[in-house]
């Protein structure tokens, strides 16, 4: 009965409204920077080799940059480049003094480093935030350029009125590009914080105390009701390609499961993220949806980054 009671009771947080709405802020700015200090901001994105996910990750980077009238770059580079290659074109940029941002697309071939380049780049570039400068500034909440999807969740929950200070938050996930830093940013807002991963033992038991329950593991569905503590928030970061049609059908209600089957036959998946939407919508009061949930924030927090390196480079408010 308590069940039916709360069926689809969620709030969903669409992600695309507060994309929208931060691009335009950023985009006003561009405006201002180039009316008031005649540039404007620029980013170089990096990508070696030909996967599929980056190459569309990439071109919505360079679309979005152009969108708000910034300067953008696609430096495209082939599978077979070598660690000094790609390490000569970031002391490149590093050293224009017409870049402001640089972003190198992970995750890169097999025969290249991923940690040794990302400290090569300037840290006052980093668009990224990766480098260990700006790793360590945010923990110890000094000024940086912060991981732009957990900046982008801090953003969803402060533009939906979700009030994170005192609130116990869980993250599921612990990587250095959204578990790790968002548990900094999380703390700065005065969160309890609670870190979970693949080794956590009882992983209900946890995440069922989240006010704040965040997923970013990589396993679609991983998180059920079970996981969620009635009336909480549920953000997913996870973006999955599921092709198994039973799958689909344990994840799906019928306002979505034709679609998704339908999505499923013609492009060979569907995306879903780490936690399960059904069971989600019936607990939680407010829930991020895949697609159209975290994911569009990267973007818009990668633009917002790009504009304050520009500023913080050029010593202006
Ligand atoms: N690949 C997937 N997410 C990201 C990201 O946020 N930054 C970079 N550079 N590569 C990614």
């Amino acid at each position: 009965m308590i069940a039916e009671t709360f069926k689809n009771s969620a709030r969903i947080l669409s992600g695309a409204v507060i994309a929208e709405a931060i691009k335009a802020e950023v985009a006003e700015e561009v405006r201002r920077l180039e009316k008031n200090y005649g540039f404007r901001p620029a980013l170089t994105v990096v990508r070696v080799g030909e996967d599929q996910a980056s190459a569309v990750y990439v071109g919505n980077k360079v679309k979005t940059s152009a969108e708000l009238g910034i300067i953008s770059e696609h430096r495209h580079l082939p599978l077979e480049t070598s660690p000094a290659e790609l390490l000569q074109i970031v002391e490149e940029l590093n050293n224009r003094a017409d870049i402001d941002g640089i972003l190198v697309q992970l995750p890169l071939p097999k025969q290249i480093d991923e940690s040794a380049i990302l400290q090569k780049i300037d840290p006052e570039k980093d668009v990224d935030g990766f480098h260990p400068v700006n790793v360590g500034r945010l923990s110890q909440g000094q000024k940086s350029l912060v991981p732009c999807t957990p900046a982008g969740v801090i953003e969803i929950l402060k533009r939906s009125n979700i009030e994170i200070a005192g609130k116990h938050a869980v993250i599921v996930g612990r990587s250095n590009i959204v578990g790790k830093p968002l548990a900094m940013l999380l703390l700065q807002e005065n969160a309890t914080v609670t870190i979970c991963h693949s080794r956590t033992t009882n992983l209900a038991a946890m995440t069922s105390q989240a006010d704040i329950l965040i997923a970013a593991i990589g396993r679609a569905g991983l998180v059920r009701g079970e996981h969620i503590k009635q009336g909480a928030t549920v953000i997913d970061v996870g973006i999955n390609n599921v092709s198994d049609v039973e799958l689909a059908r344990e994840l799906f209600d019928e306002s979505e499961l034709e679609k998704r089957l339908a999505t499923i036959e013609k492009r060979g998946f569907t995306l879903v993220g780490d936690v399960n939407p059904k069971e989600a919508k019936a607990k939680a009061a407010n829930f991020t949806p895949v697609p159209g949930g975290v994911g569009l924030l990267t973007v818009a927090m990668l633009m917002k980054n790009t504009v304050d390196a520009a500023k913080m480079r050029r010593k202006l408010n």
